[in-house]
């Protein structure tokens, strides 16, 4: 497998008015956008052709992965060549291939829109917004089950039963190797409705027939097409490239659509930086700590 899609389409309305000219996925972790962190978690898992699901206003992901000859002369004419080499770094990670979704209709209706660059083979999805720990070779996994079970496989994380309610939920057995096979897959199930507590997260592996699904798929919940429908239709089928298996991830997730979420994302990657980690940590100490009387 040597494909992934990443899904950059969508509209980012819990970051407005961030995100009004801006891509959400453009927005910095440090001193990178989040977009690269998933674009090089997809190379470390041999992903080097990337075809990208923009928009409108999304200019901006085309041109951080490209060539900035201006940008890279000056840089070069004064000497600086660590600042070269991140800025060139971006441009020469993957093949990375961009396609406009048009109507944001939704993430099936983004998946399907690779369909001619995907053909039939299996591939990767990531969604550009969700950030997962780079110790976690989660897609290497994902891949293996999939060339074992020949379906789909998608990635589950256990939430808190509050929480499931803002993502897919999965109804899964053990299925052998300690991995999952999934019954039924329900959209932003009310906390009693959820069959489990397990959440789909933003990372798929994923069998070409889910195309074909996709197309038949209506309208879903808030009248987009949703991936986790397509999803449950193979779920249930019969025949070659039907099931979904799920992998359950451990590690550290954040979604950086969601502004909590994103503010964690920035002050763990701080926490942790070589340059960064004690200065943030200092700092955090003096503000956490109780005001003297
Ligand atoms: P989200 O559910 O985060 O939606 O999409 P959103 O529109 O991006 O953000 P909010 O909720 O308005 O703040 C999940 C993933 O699916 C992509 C998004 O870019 C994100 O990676 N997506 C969603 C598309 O590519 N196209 C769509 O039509 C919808």
């Amino acid at each position: 497998m040597r494909k992934a899609v990443i899904p950059a389409a969508g509209l980012g309305t819990r970051f407005l008015p961030a995100t009004k000219a801006m891509p959400k996925e453009m927005l910095p972790l440090i001193d990178r956008p989040a977009i690269q962190y998933v674009v090089e978690e997809a190379v470390r898992a041999g992903l080097t052709d990337i075809l990208m699901i923009t928009g409108r206003s999304k200019r901006a992901l085309e041109d951080h992965f490209d060539r900035e000859p201006f940008l890279e002369d000056t840089l070069e004419a004064k000497g600086d060549y660590a600042k070269l080499a991140a800025v060139r770094q971006s441009s020469t990670l993957a093949d990375i291939h961009y396609l406009r979704q048009g109507d944001p209709a939704g993430l099936g209706h983004a998946v399907l829109r690779a369909r001619k660059h995907i053909g039939n083979e299996p591939f990767a999805v990531l969604l550009g917004d969700d950030l997962i720990d780079e110790q976690d070779g989660i897609l290497d996994e994902m891949t293996r089950l999939q060339e074992l079970t020949g379906g789909s496989v998608i990635a589950l994380m256990e939430v808190e039963p509050s929480q499931i309610s803002a993502y897919g939920c999965a109804d899964a057995l053990p299925a052998p190797g300690g991995h999952l096979q999934v019954r039924r897959l329900v959209e932003k199930p009310g906390a009693a409705a959820a069959p489990s507590n397990l959440a789909v997260i933003g990372r798929y592996v994923l069998h070409p027939r889910i195309f074909d699904v996709l197309a038949q798929t209506p309208p879903g919940q808030g009248g987009e097409i949703q991936l986790t429908d397509a999803l449950q239709t193979l779920a249930t089928a019969d025949g070659p490239g039907s099931g979904v298996f799920g992998v359950v991830f451990r590690g550290r997730r954040f979604d950086t659509g969601d502004k909590l979420s994103y503010l964690k994302a920035v002050l763990t990657l701080a926490l942790e930086h070589q340059d960064l980690g004690a200065g943030m940590r200092d700092w955090l100490d003096g503000i956490m700590a109780p005001s003297l009387p």
